[in-house]
């Protein structure tokens, strides 16, 4: 199973969105996959319009196992999540194993799937640390804005602390809601050229439809299977199956 985090510092960039369509486009590749609200705002369970019974707040607290708790999404299995998960940073802060708790409950489902998605809550506390550590690559969302560019240097630090005890971790950028025609767009690309920051050759567009498909609860592959950006998606997913 290789596992990916959709992870950044700031909110609202399209981490739930980029974590809930990836999913859907390598589950479309044949690939059998595990998708993970890893926040306990938990967008993506809203996104998935799941019961909120058993979460993964009861994997962190050693109650259920991941197989115990996942739902059928469009033929994606998800682990949903809860409020409740907002107290578990602070009831496992003084564990030993604290950064590790995840990485050992996804052990028990290594093989029955071929992919882990997991998406993030904004920030780097806890819940974040045991989500990269469990991974074996980072996608960073990120709006195409100079600003943003230059505040990736904080996420960039604590990964590249967490690489020191991973080093196979690789991560890449994706610009989403990306305009080409915006001069601003533009030197936010050439600022992460520019600082040699690893980026998809692609990028997610900004439109109606990928937002909409949120409030129908569906993958925008089977809600708009025109839309622009299922392209864009598939080939990230292409590209994370062969590497
Ligand atoms: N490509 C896009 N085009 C239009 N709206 C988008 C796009 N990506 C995300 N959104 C909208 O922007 C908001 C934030 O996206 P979200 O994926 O929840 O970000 P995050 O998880 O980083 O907070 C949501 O309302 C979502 O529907
Ligand atoms: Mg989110």
């Amino acid at each position: 199973m290789k596992t990916i985090a959709i992870s950044v510092q700031k909110g609202g960039c399209g981490k739930t969105t980029t974590s809930a369509n990836l999913a859907a486009a390598i589950a479309g590749q044949g690939k059998r996959v595990l998708l993970i609200d890893n926040d306990p705002q938990s967008s993506l369970t809203l996104y998935s319009n799941l019961e909120r019974e058993k979460t993964i707040t009861e994997v962190y607290r050693g109650t259920a196992s991941i197989q115990d708790i996942v739902q059928d999404w469009h033929g994606i299995d998800v682990a949903p999540a809860d409020i409740l998960l907002s107290q578990v940073e602070i009831e496992i802060a003084g564990r030993k194993d604290r950064r590790d708790i995840l990485r050992n409950a996804l052990s028990s489902v290594d093989e029955a799937y071929d992919f882990c998605i997991i998406d993030t809550a904004p920030g780097l506390g806890l819940l974040s640390v045991n989500a990269i550590m469990a991974s074996d690559h980072v996608i960073i969302p990120m709006e195409p804005n100079p600003a943003d560019i230059w505040g990736l240097e904080l996420f960039m630090s604590t990964l590249n602390q967490i690489r020191k005890a991973k080093p196979n971790l690789t991560y890449r950028i994706l610009l989403t809601s990306y305009n080409d025609r915006l001069k601003l767009h533009q030197s936010a690309k050439e600022a992460a050229e520019h600082h040699a920051l690893n980026l998809y050759p692609v990028t997610i567009a900004r439109n109606v439809k990928t937002a909409e498909a949120w409030g129908a609860h569906e993958p925008l592959l089977t809600y708009d299977p025109k839309n622009k950006n299922n392209i864009t998606y598939k080939t990230i997913a292409e590209m994370e199956i062969s590497e």
